[in-house]
């Protein structure tokens, strides 16, 4: 089969899509065949071994598994003799943010890991763009409390944790602003943001419009400069590590001296998340914001492409059609 190996961290330019063994699933593992996944921040970061801490669950001193991923979408071609959950033909997508070996044609993984069927009239694109990013999103927000008042800033709803954040905090009623280039403000409320500042002309810190939350979904902001746009009780949440590592420090002295605080989500559980998300899609509350798709062969310009942070949404590797699309105008 075909896959997008590495056997070193590092660049994309280290990526080769190449022939590889199809893996044979042993008596409790379903063979996928890989219709999508996305190339993520989380990708980058498997790809890279970085930050460094990665490859102890990544694999030390070098990957687990040539094989790059974290997430997919597509049919189980075959089951173990223990399956029980799933049969042949079943859609499924699901996500590992330790790394999976899904940029393939095919791969084999356990029924009791984090594997869910796809809801009806969800693409295989929409459901490997409905993982990652949503399961972050969804770490930041079951972090903090909201009362029926909460007033939320997301800082760049554009990326793919942004863009899932708005449209969960919305579908669970909250009162969101967000910040966006001026070019994509648009693309935001039609999310349904009412709200929505473009970072390039306005800076939103010095905006009048006071919050409870300001969740910095790129982390380009800090606890400092949001500061005065924080209520008395206020919480800064970042996807960040910030400068010189702040956001882990900053929780513990901002909770010891009470008012406005950090919280730095460590995200776990992300079979609460899938089936969290699960929920919203078949709901029709959640709908993943797609940027491009590559064929598996262009693997390498794909993570060149995410790697530079400027995707809007996700970046799918298309193993359905080999496609390579642009999704959002320019
Ligand atoms: N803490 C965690 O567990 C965790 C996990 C995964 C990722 N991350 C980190 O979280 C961050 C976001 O990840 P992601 O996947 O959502 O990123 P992404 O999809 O690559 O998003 C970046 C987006 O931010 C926009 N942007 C750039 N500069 C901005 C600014 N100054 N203000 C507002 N928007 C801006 C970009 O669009 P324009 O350039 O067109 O504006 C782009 O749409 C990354 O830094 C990633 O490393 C953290």
């Amino acid at each position: 089969m075909q896959a997008a190996l590495r056997y070193h961290y590092g660049s994309p330019d280290r990526i080769l899509v190449t022939d590889y063994p199809k893996p044979v699933p042993k008596e409790y593992e379903i063979l996928i065949k890989i219709k999508a996944t996305t190339v993520n921040r989380t990708d980058c970061g498997v790809l890279s071994g970085s930050p460094y801490i990665f490859r102890f669950f990544v694999g030390w001193p070098h990957p687990r598994t040539p094989i790059l991923g974290t997430d997919f979408a597509g049919v189980a071609e075959e089951v173990g003799k223990k399956v029980t959950k799933f049969k042949v033909g079943d859609k499924v997508w699901g996500f590992d943010d330790n790394g999976l070996p899904s940029q393939a044609e095919f791969m084999a993984y356990r029924e009791d890991a984090n594997l869910m069927l796809i809801p009806e009239g969800i693409s295989f694109k929409e459901a490997a763009a409905s993982a990652e990013a949503a399961h972050y999103a969804i770490n930041f927000i079951k972090k903090v409390t909201f009362t029926p008042t909460s007033r939320v800033l997301v800082n760049g709803a554009t990326g793919g944790i942004g863009s899932a954040a708005v449209q969960i905090l919305l579908h669970e009623g909250r009162e969101v602003t967000a910040t966006a280039h001026s070019k994509h403000v648009q693309m935001i409320k039609e999310l349904g943001v009412k709200k929505v500042i473009p970072y390039d002309k306005e800076d939103f810190t010095k905006t009048t419009d006071r919050f409870d939350i300001v969740l910095d979904a790129v982390g380009k902001s800090t606890f400092e400069k949001c500061k005065p746009i924080l209520n008395e009780k206020g919480v800064y949440l970042s996807s960040e590590l910030g400068d010189g590592i702040e956001n882990l420090y900053l929780p513990l002295t901002t909770s010891i001296r009470g008012g406005k605080r950090v919280i730095f989500p460590l995200p776990t559980d992300i079979k609460a998340s899938l089936a969290y998300i699960q929920r919203l899609l078949i709901a029709g509350s959640f709908r993943p914001v797609l940027d491009r798709s590559y064929p598996l062969e262009k693997a390498m310009e794909a993570y060149t492409y995410v790697a530079a942070g400027k995707k809007i949404g996700n970046v799918i590797l298309d193993l359905e059609n080999g496609k390579e699309e642009v999704f959002i105008p320019s």
